[in-house]
This record gives structure tokens, C-alpha cells and sequence, in this order.
């Protein structure tokens, strides 16, 4: 039995093939309506989410499986005290695979341990968020129909981001991808990324903070939203949340076949004058993390497409 805690529990070639059965499912999605019948994916989410949750529960339903699950600690029995082992051991008698989210990084790895079905992790505090790097990496790789030879731009909230440590630890496994990490100064990525991720792989890379000087290179610029929930005071929160704000006048500045992605949700990080260039990648990013979503799913219940 596999579980998804870190991007980088797939091998490159693992990822490739997830990716290609995620393409195989964008073009004929009826073809997969029912390899998933009778079976069950429980989401427990212990923190907000409205995509990762919907996606997963969407790329189930889409797949004839079914859902159950919580969408806050609040309404779960971690309320009353239950531990993250006890639940896991629980849903393992009421569902065959789940999708974890916890604002304390670490928890679906403790999950896992206790777990007798594939537990994904999705999202665990400021650490990893393999699923949603697995949406980024399909979003690029069909958009350049590459994850090589190009220069991606990290913006915002790069200390706490989780979806930046993700793909970060990803794309460094291919080969010539150059990493300008654009961010305030207090908001630079953890030393762990940095010291075992970057230099460990002899990556090339920058830290700056202005994004304007940055855009011309980038092949891909990755916004993101300055994590208030992770900011151990509200005054630090409101000094910097508004430090970068892609508008027209900087997409301007980019190359004509640059892609924006962005995670989501946004706040003020992009303006809503980019929705409409035809580089704002970011709403196709959502659909094409249902199609990797299914993927994973049959991957880690080891279904497949009955011919
Ligand atoms: C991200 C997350 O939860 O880390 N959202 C998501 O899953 N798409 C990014 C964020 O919340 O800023």
C-alpha cells in the first residue's frame, strides 16, 4: 500500500505516468465513469479548503466512487480530543483510500503510520502539498510541453507557502529549471529548501524582491497568497500582505508566452485585470486538478480503465 505525503514519494517516472493517465482522463472522461464504482475516498479536513476538498471529492464522484468526510476540526472529534491516529484507524474501517488536511505539518505522515488505506496528504501546515504540485506540473507541463529548460518565478509568501516547497522539491528533479524567488525579505523560503532542496541539487536560483526586474525572464510566474493564518501577529500580516500586486502594467513586462499560475485562493495578489490575458493560466490550473486528482486516486488503489 502507497501513500502521497511529499511530491517526492512519486519517482519521476511515476510522475510521468500519473501525468499521462491525468491527459488520457482530460480527453476521454467517460471512458473512466465507472473504475472507481463501489468504492470510497473519505476527506478529512481539519483546515479551510474549498478546491482541494471539491477536487477530490469531484475527481471520486467522476470516477463512480462516493465521498464522506468533515470539512473542520471544529465539527470532527479532534473537537473532543481524539488524536489523528485514533481517526485514521477509524476511517480505515468506513473508507478505501483519504485525503488529509491539518494545520500541523506532519500530521498525514502520523496518519499514514496508522493507516491500513492510502492516506494523500493535502496540505499539512507551512510544509508540503504534493497534490496540488501535481496539478502545477500537469498546468506547465501543458501549457510549455515541458518541466525542463525554463525559468520559473516563485512570488509572495515563500516562507510559509506550502505549495512553493512542494514544487520546488518537484521541479528540481528535471533537468535546467532556473528558480527566481521573488519575496519580501521576512517571507524567503525555509532554510531546509534552500540548504537540502536547492544548493543540495546545485540548482540555479535567485532571491529578490522586486518582481518588476524579474518578470522579463520567466517562462512561468507562480503568485501566491501571503499565508495570514501561518503570521504569528496580525501587524506583520497587514505590513506585507499586500507586498505584491500583478497588474496590467507588469504583465506587460513579461514574455508573450509566459503563464501566470497561481494556487489559490487569491486575495490582492493579482489583480482581476489579468482574468482576461490569455497568460492568466490560473482557472485552467483548478480544472486540471481534478483529471491529476483521478489520476492519483486510481494510481493509489491500483484501479484501471477496463478495456
Ligand atoms: C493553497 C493551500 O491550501 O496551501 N490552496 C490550495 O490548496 N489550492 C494555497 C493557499 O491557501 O494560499
Amino acid at each position: 500500500m502507497r501513500h502521497l505525503l511529499n511530491p517526492l514519494d512519486f519517482s519521476v517516472e511515476e510522475t510521468g505516468r500519473l501525468l499521462d493517465l491525468a491527459v488520457d482522463i482530460e480527453h476521454h472522461l467517460p471512458e473512466y465513469a465507472h473504475v472507481c464504482d463501489g468504492k470510497k475516498i473519505a476527506t478529512l479536513f481539519y483546515e479551510p479548503s474549498t478546491r482541494t476538498r471539491l477536487s477530490f471529492e469531484a475527481a471520486m464522484l467522476n470516477l463512480g466512487g462516493s465521498v464522506l468526510g468533515f470539512s473542520s476540526a471544529a465539527s470532527s472529534s479532534a473537537a473532543k480530543g481524539e488524536s489523528v491516529a485514533d481517526t485514521i484507524r477509524m476511517i480505515s474501517c468506513y473508507a478505501d483510500i483519504c485525503a488529509m488536511r491539518h494545520p500541523k505539518e506532519g500530521a498525514p505522515l502520523v496518519a499514514s503510520l496508522h493507516s491500513s488505506i492510502p492516506v494523500i496528504n493535502a496540505g499539512d501546515g507551512g510544509h508540503q502539498h504534493p497534490t496540488q504540485t501535481l496539478t502545477d506540473l500537469m498546468t506547465i507541463r501543458s501549457l510549455l510541453g515541458r518541466l525542463n529548460h525554463m525559468t520559473v518565478g516563485l512570488c509572495g509568501d515563500l516562507k510559509f507557502g506550502r505549495t512553493v516547497h512542494s514544487l520546488i522539491n518537484a521541479l528540481v528533479r528535471y533537468g535546467d529549471v532556473k528558480f527566481v524567488l521573488i519575496s519580501p525579505p521576512e517571507l524567503r523560503i525555509p532554510e531546509y529548501i534552500r540548504e537540502d532542496v536547492l544548493l543540495a541539487n546545485h540548482v540555479e536560483f535567485e532571491e529578490v524582491d522586486n518582481l518588476d526586474e524579474a518578470m522579463p525572464d520567466l517562462d512561468i510566474l507562480y503568485m501566491t497568497r501571503v499565508q495570514r493564518e501561518r503570521f504569528f501577529n496580525e501587524e506583520d500580516y497587514i505590513r506585507l500582505k499586500d507586498c505584491y500586486i500583478l497588474d496590467k502594467a507588469k504583465m506587460k513586462l513579461a514574455k508573450e508566452n509566459m503563464f501566470v499560475l497561481h494556487p489559490l485562493p487569491r486575495v490582492n495578489e493579482i489583480s482581476v485585470e489579468v482574468d482576461d490575458d490569455p497568460r492568466a493560466a490560473y482557472f485552467r490550473q483548478v480544472q486540471y486538478g481534478v483529471y491529476v486528482r483521478m489520476a492519483l486516486i486510481m494510481t493509489l488503489l491500483e484501479v484501471e480503465k477496463s478495456c
